[in-house]
């Protein structure tokens, strides 16, 4: 079996995803799969047809990993990879999509508005915005709808600084999503499928230092503790769980995803999203989850490829 790691790409998570594609190379490798790592660039078409590989594993995060755009490359070349395939990897990509998908599926997320830039300028931007914090009320959140690492990302607890938190996010994306912000407990539940169906991994719970799980916390060892399995009674849990579970299928993801929620004080779970190439770095939390699960990563990646190339 041969196996192409992808990673690098030119999103604003490329240093991320170097970091997740080294992971996943060294893991594989230390199975005995046979794995390269490669950027995905503008000779990776080339390559693909000269010489195809038996599966790929998508390490790219941000635009083109996560977009759907590089997967559909690949189908395109029938190359077989690991992970959710290119129409449901665009659905979760695109938050306020995937948010409507999973209300409609009667899954719990908070409340938000989709604010493009172009109408946000048109409109005026004052009374834009002292119509979002009338429907939502504060505090907020505001995010890229397509991003992620935290990147561009603030919490707005009064609105004085919402004007502020929109320009930061429209630097990363032209359209922000804006949401009520539900303080909690940070949780991620990894779903895995190895050929039984899926499965939810034990809950982890994401304990930044400075309070905030933004980009240096994520990435940057020491800045944040985790607990795996999360530190919730057997009854949150379970339902921490189905929801996942209920996201994932819910936006028709194979193979692996991680659902990112928060569970409030009265211990009730609201998906905040789903990310279909989840980071694997040394700090990151499906990896973490898999060891909690008392997996080998490595072995877990070994069989994922060994399902994809068949
Ligand atoms: N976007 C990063 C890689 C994550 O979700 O883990
Ligand atoms: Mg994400």
């Amino acid at each position: 079996l041969r196996v192409l790691v992808l990673a690098g790409g030119l999103s604003y998570e490329r240093d991320v995803s170097l970091r997740s594609g080294r992971r996943v190379l060294d893991a594989l490798r230390a199975v005995g799969v046979e794995a390269d790592l490669r950027d995905a660039d503008v000779a990776l078409l080339p390559a693909l047809t000269a010489d195809p590989p038996d599966a790929v594993v998508i390490a790219l995060h941000g635009a083109t990993g996560e977009d759907g755009s590089l997967r559909g490359v690949l189908d395109l070349c029938d190359v077989p990879y690991v992970g959710c395939d290119a129409r449901s990897s665009r659905l979760a990509w695109d938050k306020p999509s995937a948010k409507a998908v999973l209300r409609e599926a009667g899954i719990p997320t908070p409340d938000w508005v989709a604010l493009p830039h172009d109408r946000f300028s048109e409109l005026g931007a004052v009374a834009v915005l002292d119509r979002i914090v009338d429907r939502l009320g504060l505090p907020l959140m505001v995010k890229p709808a397509q991003g992620g690492s935290g990147l561009g990302a603030a919490v707005v607890r009064e609105a004085a600084s919402l004007p502020a938190a929109m320009v930061g996010c429209f630097a990363y994306d032209q359209t922000a999503l804006v949401e009520r912000y539900v303080p909690g407990m940070d949780v991620a539940v990894s779903v895995l499928d190895l050929g039984e169906g899926p499965r939810a991994l034990p809950p982890v719970e994401i304990v930044p230092r400075n309070g905030v799980y933004d980009y240096a916390a994520r990435y940057t060892a020491g800045r944040t503790t985790w607990h795996a399995p999360a530190r919730l009674d057997a009854a949150t849990t379970a339902q921490v769980t189905e929801v996942a579970l209920a996201a994932h299928t819910a936006l028709g993801l194979r193979d692996l995803s991680r659902v990112d929620l928060i569970v409030d004080a009265e211990g009730r779970p609201h998906v905040l999203e789903v990310n279909v190439s989840p980071g694997m770095t040394e700090t990151s939390l499906l990896p973490l989850a898999i060891q909690a699960a008392g997996l080998d990563f490595g072995r877990v990646l070994g069989t994922l490829v060994s399902r994809a190339a068949r």
